[in-house]
Formats: C-alpha cells, sequence, structure tokens
C-alpha cells in the first residue's frame, strides 16, 4: 500500500484543487489530505470564506481523497509522515523548494498547479462583481 500526503487551505473548492487532488491519487493507494484549521490559517495570515469544517467536509467528499485530517502547524509534517506510513509527500510547485527537508522522511514532490485559478481569484472575481452590482444599483 503506497500512501500519499498532501497539505493545503481548500477554501472555494475548484478545479485547480481538484486536478491537484486527482494527480496525487494516481501516485498511489491512498491519499491523506491536511486541511488547514481556520487558527493555522491566521498565524499563515490567510483568511478563508469557508470555516474549516466546511472545507474539511467538501475534500472528504472529493473521490481522490481517503482521509482528512487537521493540519495545525507547520512542525506537525514529520509526525505525520511517520504516523501515517507516508510514501510520497505532494504539494503544489508554488512551494517548489520548500519541503525538501522532508526528503529525509518519503519522497518529496512539487506537482505544477493549474494555471488561471486560484482561491484568491475567486475572491477578487466576487469584490469586482459585487462592487459592479453596487455601481449598477
Ligand atoms: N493548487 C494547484 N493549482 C491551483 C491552485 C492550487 O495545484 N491553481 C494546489 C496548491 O499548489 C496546493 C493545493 O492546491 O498544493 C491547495 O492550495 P490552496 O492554497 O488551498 O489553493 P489556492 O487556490 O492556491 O489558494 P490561495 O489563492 O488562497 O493561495
Amino acid at each position: 500500500m503506497k500512501t500519499i500526503i498532501t497539505y493545503g487551505t481548500f477554501d472555494l473548492f475548484h478545479i485547480g484543487h481538484v486536478n491537484l487532488l486527482s494527480r496525487a491519487k494516481a501516485l498511489g493507494d491512498r491519499l491523506i489530505v491536511a486541511v488547514s484549521t481556520d487558527e493555522f490559517n491566521l498565524q499563515k495570515g490567510k483568511t478563508t470564506l469557508v470555516p474549516f469544517e466546511h472545507r474539511a467536509a467538501v475534500v472528504a467528499s472529493c473521490r481522490y481523497v481517503d482521509q482528512v485530517i487537521a493540519e495545525v502547524s507547520w512542525e506537525q509534517k514529520e509526525k505525520d509522515i511517520r504516523q501515517f506510513g507516508v510514501d510520497v509527500f505532494v504539494i503544489g510547485d508554488d512551494w517548489q523548494g520548500k519541503f525538501d527537508d522532508l526528503k529525509a522522511f518519503c519522497e518529496v514532490l512539487y506537482l505544477p498547479r493549474t494555471r488561471n485559478i486560484s482561491s484568491s481569484s475567486i475572491k477578487q472575481a466576487m469584490q469586482v462583481l459585487a462592487q459592479l452590482d453596487k455601481e449598477l444599483r
């Protein structure tokens, strides 16, 4: 059994997330996704529109995902890799090189991001639409 793990916020679940999770699952048999909690996102300076419980439920409902755990700190990765017997750590290449220290414990892969989509760009588009709506009233 080959176990894959990935980490992320997964706010406003979109096609970039689907592509990342489908490619991650194709690398092995079991995909574990660590979803950042609201508290951890605050530490990262990130705010989400969708609360942790909902983001975790949405990710868990994705057919490529076998298990969801909470990401509560930067340091937990080494412990998770040992606890879940992880063979491959994957993440988008916006993090290229950032987790190379985990190569001491498992394979580390950076997958190319899907172009032209992100949670941030969806939020920006929503703001533009809300502004237009205001101006047209
Ligand atoms: N991801 C991806 N392609 C995208 C967007 C995200 O492959 N277009 C990947 C990221 O590289 C990461 C995972 O999906 O491995 C979760 O990313 P997350 O930060 O939750 O998504 P973003 O859309 O990048 O969010 P934000 O705009 O808030 O940074």
